[in-house]
């Protein structure tokens, strides 16, 4: 049976800045912006290393004000079998990196939480995690990986997924060793907002900085709109902002 191709229903907007410090004052201040537009909106968040220059200037600006006490705030994702304390699980990052300096309670963090308690069965993990999300986040926030991927969505991923468990590349697990104590500590699995859960927030940023995201941006933006890039998903969203550095823009014609 023939597939119609999906209909491309906006073009992003894209930035291109000096540096990721430039793009990160940009990723900050969209971030804020929501948030004083609407003080209880839902936040999706990223973790990784692209979003850290945003967060510490929003931790600069925002500690102890109390502007994003009623803010729900929500993760794309999180690694299957570490526990919400342990540093490398994407709770405690996000925790750490960001909400508790700027104010979020805890309760109102949230995150796929696989492999404890009732969600020892992954499936229900998922499930649970999809119905949270609703009808989607106001503002999602994204980093690409080096194979375009959004969250932990793989290529190969179809555009309409929802949560679910996926299995990490070797190119992922080589990529995110930087933050366990050795390679082999990388968990094989993880639970992932899908490429329909994160298309069905009302804004999507994608930031990206650095060479090594040049071939992933330009896949993802010019490329095939194709499951072989899960970014290339982006051009189906309406509201799109891509904020890049010169070097993440380097392969872009
Ligand atoms: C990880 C995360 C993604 C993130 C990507 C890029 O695999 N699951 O959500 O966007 O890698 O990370 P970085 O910003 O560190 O390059």
């Amino acid at each position: 049976m023939e597939h119609p191709a999906p209909a491309v229903t906006g073009e992003p907007q894209v930035v291109v800045v000096d540096d990721a410090a430039a793009a990160g004052r940009i990723v900050a201040a969209t971030i804020s912006d929501t948030v004083r537009r609407a003080p209880t909106c839902r936040l999706g968040l990223a973790t990784g290393s692209t979003p850290l220059p945003a967060y510490r200037l929003l931790v600069a600006e925002l500690r102890g004000t109390g502007a994003f006490a009623r803010v729900q705030a929500f993760l794309l994702d999180e690694y299957v079998g570490l526990a919400a304390t342990d540093p490398a699980s994407y709770r405690a990052t996000i925790r750490s990196e960001l909400t508790d300096a700027i104010g979020v309670p805890p309760a109102s963090v949230h995150a796929p939480d696989p492999g404890s308690g009732r969600h020892a069965d992954l499936d229900a993990a998922c499930a649970d995690y999809e119905r949270l999300l609703g009808d989607g986040v106001d503002l999602q926030l994204l980093g690409i990986g080096r194979n375009g991927h959004l969250g932990f969505n793989e290529p190969g991923t179809p555009f309409d997924t929802t949560t679910h468990v996926v299995t990490l590349s070797d190119t992922t697990r080589a990529d995110n060793a930087r933050f366990f104590p050795t390679p082999e500590a990388v968990p094989t699995h993880a639970v992932t907002q899908g490429l329909g859960t994160i298309r069905r927030a009302r804004h999507l940023l994608l930031a990206a900085t650095g060479a090594a995201k040049a071939d992933a941006v330009a896949a993802a933006l010019e490329g095939p709109l194709d499951v072989s890039c899960p970014a290339s998903a982006l051009r189906l969203h309406p509201r799109v902002t891509v904020v890049l550095d010169r070097a993440a823009a380097g392969a872009l014609s």
